[in-house]
């Protein structure tokens, strides 16, 4: 198993490309189910993720071809098995995101049930009521969510009493192939459902109140295949941003978004950030001023997100002052401070809490990481640190960080993969 070696060094300095977003290329993938023709996916970022993704697709006959700079090339009308196996499922989570798609296009789909993961229990319950709702019959036999639909799903009112990403994806990829109109209540905001809707409206789909809470969908009998390009990675470009003001460096970000990560570009400018910004690029400038602590709180977009909250937790640890950072969207994702406390990080937990009183310098120690954005909070805690830190089980990096090695030394930072 793979480690990444962190040598601690001085401030990041460089210029980078930001990928394609891997919350959006999912669901994107996922989305061509719907197509009758032929789709073109392009911006698509090389993951290990969006790998799963598409051999899961693979698997289930759909027509796959790999062009240049990854742009994928996908016929659903090929599609000869209705099952997502659990051996894919299980190590993608997001797989789930087939079951809409699948149900309101070729009404029936078998998918594995998603287990939970490091960072909380993960419930699909909200994606099972809606697709109920739309007039699914749904059982869970032997670890697989049986579902059927007879004709086409019928469109519904739907209140999803959590804010959920996958939830409201899900349901909108079923919604837009029923019969008649769905509306969504408190459905997520996210830029990555924003993306979604997009590429389906570019599909032929009808939906209203795209990026609000409020999605009106009129059912079509057809999708058609078009090209589409995934938008920018805003955690990753968030992620590379905190790398260069943890470490009291500069950096500046190509082919990402400012209007997509407000909340974040706030948190930095209260640590002392001079951000600056053009088309399609992002500059961070700490001037080699170390951070100020900046206190936070997760919740659904617009507000903080919580794929951003390790980050920020590593550099409140080497900050300036005393924060506290609360977790409100899963149950278990503040257990990285746990390593960083080995690196001699000052960070107390109170519930879905913690306190955190920055140091001037951690130390290197070997560490393990736990899930993806975990991961890249003890790769910037190593950038950050005196002597070399090794992270063991950084699959889950791989999972969500392309050519991270590449993009880190672009910076200066020092990292190399061992093989062990
Ligand atoms: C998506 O996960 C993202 N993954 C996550 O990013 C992200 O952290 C999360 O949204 C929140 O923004 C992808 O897009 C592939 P949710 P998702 O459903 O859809 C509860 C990363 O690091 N809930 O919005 O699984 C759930 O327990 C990953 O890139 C229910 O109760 O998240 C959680 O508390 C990690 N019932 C809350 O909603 C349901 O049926 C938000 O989860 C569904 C969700």
């Amino acid at each position: 198993m793979d480690k990444l070696l962190i040598g601690g060094g001085g401030p990041l300095d460089g210029e980078i490309r930001i990928s394609g977003a891997k919350n959006s290329a999912l669901p994107i993938l996922a989305c061509t189910l719907l197509a009758d023709g032929p789709m073109s996916i392009g911006n698509m970022p090389h993951l290990n993720d969006v790998t799963t993704m598409l051999a899961l697709l693979r698997c289930m006959g759909v027509g796959i071809t790999i062009g240049e700079k990854m742009c994928v090339e996908i016929d659903a009308n090929a599609l000869t098995e209705l099952t997502a196996p659990y051996e894919l499922v299980r190590t993608m989570r997001a797989s789930i995101l087939v079951l809409g798609p699948m149900l309101a296009r070729f009404g029936e789909a078998n998918v594995s049930f998603p287990g939970g993961c490091a960072i909380g229990s993960r419930p699909v319950d909200i994606h099972l009521r809606g697709l109920e709702a739309m007039g699914a019959t749904i059982e869970v036999d032997e670890g697989y969510i049986r579902a059927k639909s007879d004709g086409r799903l019928k469109g519904a009112h739907i209140f999803m009493d959590v804010v959920t990403v996958g939830g409201t994806e899900n349901l909108v990829m079923a919604a837009v192939l029923a019969e008649g109109q769905t509306i969504l209540e408190n459905a997520a905001r996210e830029p990555e459902v924003v993306d979604l809707c997009q590429c389906m409206v570019a599909m032929g789909a009808k939906i209203e109140g795209i990026g609000t809470s409020t999605l009106v969908v009129t059912g079509v009998e057809k999708l058609i295949g078009c090209h589409y390009d995934v938008m920018p990675d805003r955690i990753e470009t968030g992620t590379y941003l905190v790398a260069a003001a943890a470490t009291r460096g500069r950096v500046r970000l190509k082919d990402t978004r400012a209007d997509i990560l407000e909340a974040v570009l706030l948190k930095l400018e209260e640590a002392g950030a001079e951000l600056s910004y053009g088309e399609g690029w992002i500059e961070l400038d700490m001037k080699g001023k170390r951070p100020k602590a900046v206190n936070l709180r997760t919740a659904p977009y617009p507000a903080f997100p919580t794929d951003m909250q390790a980050q920020f937790t590593a550099m409140n640890a080497v900050a300036e002052g005393t924060a506290t950072v609360v977790e409100t969207i899963f149950e278990n994702r503040l257990i990285q401070i746990h390593e960083l406390n080995r690196m001699g990080a000052q960070i107390t937990l109170e519930g879905n809490t913690a306190i955190i009183t920055g140091v001037e310098r951690l130390n290197a120690a070997p560490v393990m990481a736990t899930d993806l954005r975990a991961s890249a909070s003890l790769v910037i805690a190593g950038l950050c640190a005196n002597g070399d830190t090794l992270i063991d089980r950084i699959y889950h990096i791989d999972r969500g960080y392309e050519c991270i090695e590449e993009k880190v030394q672009l910076l200066g930072g020092t990292i190399r993969r061992i093989a062990v």
